[in-house]
């Protein structure tokens, strides 16, 4: 059985990713999941400069979800290439390193010092609900938005980092918008290798003794169970609009959920929340899909990647 897959050059050996934010730079987990046996490790997103992050409270849970406003929280791309990148190479699987920026010269200035790092794959996170955006075009009249809001901007930051860098892009995509196809169009017109489909939804809850949103932020990111179905959906539309290949996730908590993915079109997945609930639950995932494809007699993922009968 090969359980193996491709996201642009980057071969995983399994379709099982851990999202970024919710494994930190893996080092907390080494004692509670075997690492190398992760198809690969998203990070936690990393920034230019150090971020002190949102005021607290930044997690609040909620019916069959949580809500985060973290705020991109990290010590900063040079502390990243110095302390924590070198323990993550030895951990003897893929590693894909999250990144924000602000503008496109800034993408590019940290794309290119992590390739010289040795990085293989980026995931541009494009989609964080949690933080203040720049507007990349000053012409442009309207407030600044996420930017995988606006498919202008998606194509603009994508197509200047893949001129620049040869590393594998992923482009992580905000599910706050109208149509998500559309800015998929433009990330994979731009250059994108796959897509990570979906960041979190934004959201609020309110403590109705003191009239206090449950965030300092007022509002933050769902996640967990109670996206799923949504983020399930996303994935299959985009499937069918674009060529390149999908991460999916949102609310995945167990193998049945992260086949349901992959069967709507995703290539991988990404296991995010359910690490909070269960921190070695990237190895049932992985454990699950194994005996699926067995029971199934399924010899390579690609005979079930988007093979939903509609
Ligand atoms: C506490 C927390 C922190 C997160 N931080 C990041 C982040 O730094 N970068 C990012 O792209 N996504 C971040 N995410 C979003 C996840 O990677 C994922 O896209 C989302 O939570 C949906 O998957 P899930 O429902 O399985 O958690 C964060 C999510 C949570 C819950």
């Amino acid at each position: 059985m090969d359980l193996s897959i491709k996201i642009g050059k980057l071969k995983l050996k399994n379709p099982v990713t851990v999202a970024s934010g919710t494994f930190g730079y893996a080092e907390e987990f080494k004692d509670l999941v075997k690492l190398s046996d992760l198809g690969a490790i998203i990070t936690k997103t990393i920034t230019k400069e150090p971020r002190l992050g949102n005021a607290t409270p930044r997690l609040a849970e909620t019916a069959s979800g949580m809500l985060n406003a973290i705020g991109l929280q990290n010590e900063g791309l040079d502390n990243f290439i110095k302390v924590k990148l070198p323990k993550l190479k030895k951990m003897g699987t893929k590693i894909i390193v999250s990144v924000s920026a602000n503008s496109a010269l800034e993408f590019i200035y940290c794309v290119r010092k992590l390739k010289d790092a040795g990085v293989e794959a980026v995931e541009l996170n494009l989609s964080c609900p949690n933080i203040k955006y720049a507007k990349l075009k000053a012409s442009n009249n309207e407030k600044a938005r996420i930017f995988a809001q606006v498919a202008d901007d998606t194509y603009t930051l994508v197509s200047a980092v893949a001129k620049k860098t040869d590393v594998v892009l992923i482009a992580k995509l905000s599910p706050n918008v109208t149509d998500i196809t559309e800015i998929a169009i433009a990330a994979e017109k731009a250059g994108a290798d796959a897509l990570s489909l979906v960041n979190t939804f934004s959201a609020m809850a309110i403590d109705i003794d003191t009239c206090n949103p449950r965030l300092a932020n007022v509002s933050g990111g769902l996640s967990g169970p109670a996206i799923k179905p949504i983020a399930l959906k996303m994935v299959y539309d985009v499937f069918k609009a674009v060529r390149i290949p999908i991460i999916g996730m949102g609310g995945i908590m167990n193998a049945d959920d992260a086949i349901e993915f992959m069967i709507a079109g995703a290539t991988a997945i990404s296991v995010g929340t359910a690490n909070f609930v269960n921190p070695g639950v990237s190895m049932e995932v992985i454990a699950g899909i194994k005996s699926y494809c067995k029971k199934k007699k399924i010899e390579n993922l690609k005979q079930i990647i988007g093979t939903v009968k509609t």
